[in-house]
């Protein structure tokens, strides 16, 4: 085998109240990575060939790039525990951005998990999927200085995924909730993780801290019992949502509109400025994206639809040759 493309999926990080450590993967968009064998005779490690799609913006040095970083750090494990096998490697990197940059759908997720898992299949699939989450977390690192996993596990593993500890990681794949449909609105303005994360406070009331461990804990169960409205009344986000929505223009307007559509909930997808709402018909989710667009086109803010199901498989292994 010389190459091996991977499609990795959008997702939706937080949900709502479970800030950092909950996330769920989306049918599409994505990105693309192409992993081929080096033909440069001596190259070593992981290269950068070509990114498209993203107007030229993200960098092409390995050290810098968070396809890069979590490729190269792959392949430097691999070569630690199998010098023979790897340690004479050298990986180029193919990256076709069909996300938008700080769009809160893990668009830098999205490339560093097709890399990883394009690697990993080229270099015969020695780890699992839940063994690459760590080396892709340390693309979110670069891309936003905190790595966080609650984009990268599910743009892995599909469903909703879970981050019950990260120190030491204790990751768990939950059931993807058949009867749940999305409704994601992307205003085109770009709001980088790294400042969102900034606005955040560092300490919360037990008072707060009570609510929303309620509501986590609710999260899980409506997702377990395939329960739509538990799971929308359960985004209710009393810690992040109302730091990060003075971020968001028409934000409040447009989760108005979305719950008077028959929205279950609807919250920051991620760091935003994407935001989310959950509804158990696909037609629902329709009328729920034409409100929140309606909002946004009255404050002349331009925006992107997507209706999507929950994706149930993560990142995907579109061709080998
Ligand atoms: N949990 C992360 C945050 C997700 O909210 O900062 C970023 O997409």
């Amino acid at each position: 085998m010389n190459s091996v493309r991977v499609f990795a999926p959008a997702t939706v990080a937080n949900v709502g109240s479970a800030f950092d450590v909950l996330g769920f993967a989306l049918d599409a968009p994505g990105d693309i990575v192409e992993a081929r064998i080096s033909a440069t005779l001596g190259f070593r490690g992981v290269r950068i060939v070509s990114i498209t799609g993203d107007g030229g913006r993200l960098p092409l040095d390995t050290a810098r790039n968070t396809a890069g970083v979590s490729a190269a750090a792959l392949l430097e494990h691999l070569t630690h525990r199998n010098p023979k096998s790897y340690g004479e490697i050298g990986l180029e990197l193919t990256i076709e951005k069909g996300l938008p940059i700080g769009s809160g759908l893990g668009s830098s997720s999205a490339s560093t998990v097709a890399a990883v898992v394009a690697a990993n299949e080229l270099l015969g699939a020695p780890l699992s999927r839940m063994e690459l989450i760590p080396f892709a977390m340390q693309g979110e690192q670069v891309a936003c200085g905190a790595a966080h996993a609650d984009n990268v596990a599910p743009s892995l593993l599909g469903g909703f995924v879970l981050i019950r500890s990260y120190t030491p990681l204790d990751i768990i794949a939950l059931p993807a909730p058949t009867k749940l449909w999305v409704s994601v609105i992307s205003p085109h303005l770009e709001l980088r993780t790294q400042d969102a994360r900034k606005v955040l406070k560092r300490t919360v009331s037990m008072d707060l801290a009570v609510a929303q461990w309620g509501n986590v804990a609710a999260l899980v169960a409506g997702i377990y019992r395939n329960d739509v409205a538990l799971m929308g009344r359960a985004l209710e986000d009393r810690i992040v949502e109302p730091e990060r929505a003075q971020l968001i223009p028409g934000f409040f307007e447009a989760k108005e509109a979305a719950l008077l559509a028959g929205a279950s909930g609807c919250s920051i997808s991620g760091s935003g400025p994407s935001i989310f709402a959950l509804s158990d018909s696909g037609e629902k989710a329709q009328s729920i994206g034409a409100a929140m667009t309606q909002v946004l086109n009255k404050l002349d803010l331009s925006s992107t639809l997507l209706i999507s199901r929950v994706n149930q498989e993560g990142a995907q292994v579109l061709a080998r040759a």
